[in-house]
């Protein structure tokens, strides 16, 4: 349960929102940067604290699914069945917007991404904003960066440009939510995330398909190719070629860290200087460690990562997608 402490700090974070300021929100996924999404001028502080083009669409967090019918002016079936399985959860439904939603929120589209967050902090906070409050709210990272998945990530990235920083802990997926889009009979993932594909498929009792949206014209800015960048080169490697590449790098003179989920089953050589990272072999364990880590290593300044290639199964799709745009640079 929540203590007292923390009650007062969402009391005092709920009056900042009402007031038009911008608070960075733990939720099970990553960190949010919240505005009351009825505050144009509070929700347009949110691009330029980012560094987010404007015809980004922003998310908004829901108290309980009882207030989509405010949020969205069409709920489809699919969308209530994925709604009760998984709310409070990291799943974003994507779904016609209702009046209510600004222009500014939806970046000019006709649709709407909702959620409802599964964290006690940040339901606590939107309970505390009132009946159909709903909360705007991106990652609490600049425009193009890695997620952050502790308070100290966001203080490190945002500072004192927020107004305050809510700290629920560690967030227990580690990556973004599972994006779906419901629109009249068509189910599309738009990006893979906490909630794996196999369970909506499951619930739906049908298959859905995975669009790469690089490719789509709907500007989900995870779409972007080089989004959720750590600032050092990250080259993504398969098993066998891995050490190689890595005395490569190291015999031109660089710093080189590794990302390995497999086993440290081979002896290689301990007189260089190439450190290597264990990571879970489990890809939710994976994917709860992984912007945690590129962090670290980020601040090690290396002068190259060499991330594991994850195993091509269905479990590992959320990953395997955040690997790739963090290696596309190189
Ligand atoms: O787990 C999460 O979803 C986190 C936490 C804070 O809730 N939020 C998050 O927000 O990842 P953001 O803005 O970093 O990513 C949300 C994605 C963006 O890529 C955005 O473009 C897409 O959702 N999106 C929002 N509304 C959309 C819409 N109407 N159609 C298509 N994509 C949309
Ligand atoms: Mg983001």
């Amino acid at each position: 349960m929540l203590n007292a402490d923390l009650l007062a700090q969402i009391e005092a974070a709920a009056t900042i929102l009402h007031n038009g300021g911008v608070v960075a929100i733990p939720t099970e996924t990553v960190y949010g940067l919240a505005a009351d999404a009825a505050n144009p001028a509070a929700v347009r502080r949110i691009f330029e604290i980012k560094g987010r083009p404007t015809d980004h669409p922003l998310i908004l967090h829901l108290a309980d699914a009882a207030q989509l019918d405010h949020w969205a002016r069409e709920v489809p079936k699919s969308a209530q069945l994925l709604a009760w399985h998984f709310w409070p959860g990291p799943l974003t439904l994507i779904l016609p917007r209702s009046p209510y939603v600004s222009n500014l929120i939806t970046g000019g589209q006709n649709t709407v991404g909702l959620r409802v967050p599964n964290h006690p902090v940040a339901l606590a906070l939107l309970r505390a904003m009132g009946p159909n409050a709903a909360l705007a709210a991106p990652s609490a990272n600049r425009y193009g960066r890695i997620s952050p998945t502790t308070a100290q990530h966001v203080r490190d990235e945002l500072g004192d440009t927020v107004d305050m920083i809510l700290d629920g802990g560690p967030c227990q997926v580690g990556l973004e939510s599972t994006i779906v889009s419901c629109i009249g009979d068509t189910v599309t993932v738009l990006r893979p995330g906490g909630i794996p594909l196999t369970a909506i498929e499951t619930v739906l009792q049908q298959r859905v398909e995975v669009i790469d949206s690089s490719a789509s014209k709907i500007r989900v800015s995870g779409s972007v190719l080089s989004h959720y960048a750590p600032t050092t080169p990250l080259e993504l490697i398969a098993h066998d070629n891995l050490w190689q590449r890595a005395c490569e790098l190291q015999a031109q003179g660089l710093r080189v860290a590794t990302l390995e989920w497999s086993a440290f089953n081979e002896v290689h050589s301990t007189q260089n200087s190439i450190v290597r990272t264990s990571m879970p072999a489990d890809a939710e364990a994976y994917g709860q460690k992984l912007y945690a880590t590129l962090r670290q290593l980020d601040n090690a300044h290396f002068d190259r990562l060499l991330a594991e290639a994850p195993p091509q199964k269905v479990e590992w799709l959320a990953v395997a997608d955040r690997l790739k745009r963090a290696s596309y640079r190189v």
